[in-house]
């Protein structure tokens, strides 16, 4: 099997898979509607507390067992019996797959739209009815979603050292560098100030348990824990690669995305006047009518959305990967093996289907297709945060804490204490109380 070449390779894949819309979408709108800095402390604790064992833990399964998430339960167990996990793992990436590829289908859109100039001049109210007609006109969404799953596919053609390692050491050092230059831009806007003190001052009043299970949730999603991929990446990790330092600067690279995200985005909204409490609607609606105030609004909106785009494209690619390496290893033992290339394009059609599904699903086109009262889009965001993620994160943790023999683990520097209390107790402990919670058990 090829793996990366380099550590700093498995690094940047890795950061580039956690850092997506996840960080740059999802962080700002919870941060805003949970009341700002006392969430962002509980987000970070969860990030070390249980985000670091499990993401070291994962990297650990995939270097020992040198396989795909298909076979590293197997090889690394030397038992049959948790293969239901490469199963979960594969369900997980598929359904979030399936919305995620909508909203990167978005990102391009927007992109497209700002840099031919079409939000000129365009207030709130008419960016807002822009989006909803958008996002109700399924032949558009299907267009796009269908170029951002062909730029995936088209990475993975290439060995991963050679397409997803070689992009992510283009792309992740730009991302940086635009999103420190954005963020320097919009702190220094006047009244900025305003929104840096939101995004920093704790007011521990807002925290409920409701939001420290919503903290938990989103540390799990942005941190890629709990559908394979951080299995999969392990699998590729040079033998000398340390585990420990590694998950360690990984996870520190998504807190600081995530801050800068939050210091485009609350200073630029507190200096115009917005709001930061609009939802999901925030990046699509109120920032681009926040740019519309600044000095260059078609550069600044066309830069913010093509990091958006980068961000969301290599979280695509390591999510498209957990499924192509699992079709290569899984049908290696049958009669019709299918080599990388074939793999790659049976998942993209895969995802082609799926995706239109979703979206026909979202747009009202086809009502029949509902999970427990909601369109496919809503569904399977909620059945992958709430269920799919915590049982692949539980099911990972419970693996290594109690059925792996530690020798298997002996010469690794993380064992003993991942054995002994944080996989084995703390983690399980922690997920089955959000899991409970989110099926109103307690
Ligand atoms: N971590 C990614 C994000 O924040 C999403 C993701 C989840 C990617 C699971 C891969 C696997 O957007």
């Amino acid at each position: 099997m090829k793996s990366f070449s380099s550590k700093i390779g498995v690094l940047l894949a890795a950061a580039g898979s956690a850092v997506g819309l996840g960080s740059i979408w999802k962080f700002p709108y919870i941060v805003g509607e949970n009341g700002g800095g006392a969430f962002i402390l509980l987000y970070i604790a969860c990030s070390l507390i249980f985000g670091l064992p499990l993401v070291m833990n994962e990297f650990l399964i995939g270097k020992l067992s040198g396989r795909s998430a298909y076979s590293a339960y197997r090889v690394v167990s030397g038992t049959n019996r948790w293969q239901w996990m490469a199963w979960i793992n594969l369900l997980c990436v598929l359904a979030i797959m399936s919305f995620y590829f909508v909203v990167t289908g978005w990102c391009i859109y927007y992109m497209v739209e700002a840099a031919s100039n079409t939000f000129a001049g365009m207030d709130a109210e008419a960016l807002k009815a822009h989006f909803h007609a958008f996002e109700g006109h399924a032949p558009v969404m299907i267009i796009y979603a269908t170029i951002a799953i062909v730029m995936t596919a088209s990475v993975l053609w290439f060995d991963v050292n050679k397409g997803i390692e070689r992009l992510s050491k283009i792309l992740m050092p730009l991302l940086f560098i635009i999103l420190i230059l954005m963020a320097i831009h919009m702190v220094f806007l006047d009244g900025g100030s305003i929104g840096l003190r939101y995004l920093f001052e704790a007011d521990f009043s807002k925290i409920t348990s409701k939001v420290v299970l919503q903290a938990m949730g989103l540390s799990f999603f942005t941190l890629s824990v709990g559908v394979g991929v951080l299995v999969t990446y392990g699998g590729y990790m040079p033998k000398d690669q340390e585990v420990t330092s590694t998950s360690i600067q990984m996870i520190v690279l998504v807190l600081i995305v995530s801050l800068l995200a939050g210091m485009i985005v609350f200073p630029a909204v507190f200096a115009y006047g917005f709001s930061p409490t609009e939802g999901p609607d925030l990046t699509f609606v109120t920032l681009p009518a926040v740019f519309q105030h600044m000095f260059s609004p078609t550069l600044t909106c066309t830069v913010f959305f093509g990091l958006m785009c980068v961000a969301a494209i290599t979280s695509t690619i390591s999510m498209m990967e957990v499924m192509v390496a699992f079709l290569c290893d899984a049908t290696s033992e049958t009669k019709r093996p299918l080599n990388r290339h074939q793999s790659v394009v049976v998942i993209a059609v895969i995802q082609i289907i799926t995706n239109t599904l979703c979206i026909l699903s979202m747009t009202g086109n086809a009502d029949w297709l509902s999970v427990m009262g909601q369109n496919l889009f809503d569904s399977a965001n909620t059945i992958v945060t709430d269920i799919l993620i915590p049982i692949g994160a539980l099911g990972a943790a419970l693996f290594t804490g109690w059925f792996v023999p530690k020798t298997r683990y002996q010469g690794s520097r993380v064992s003993s204490f991942l054995y002994l209390v944080v996989l084995r107790w703390l983690v399980p402990i922690a997920i089955c109380i959000i899991f409970l919670d989110s099926v109103n058990i307690i």
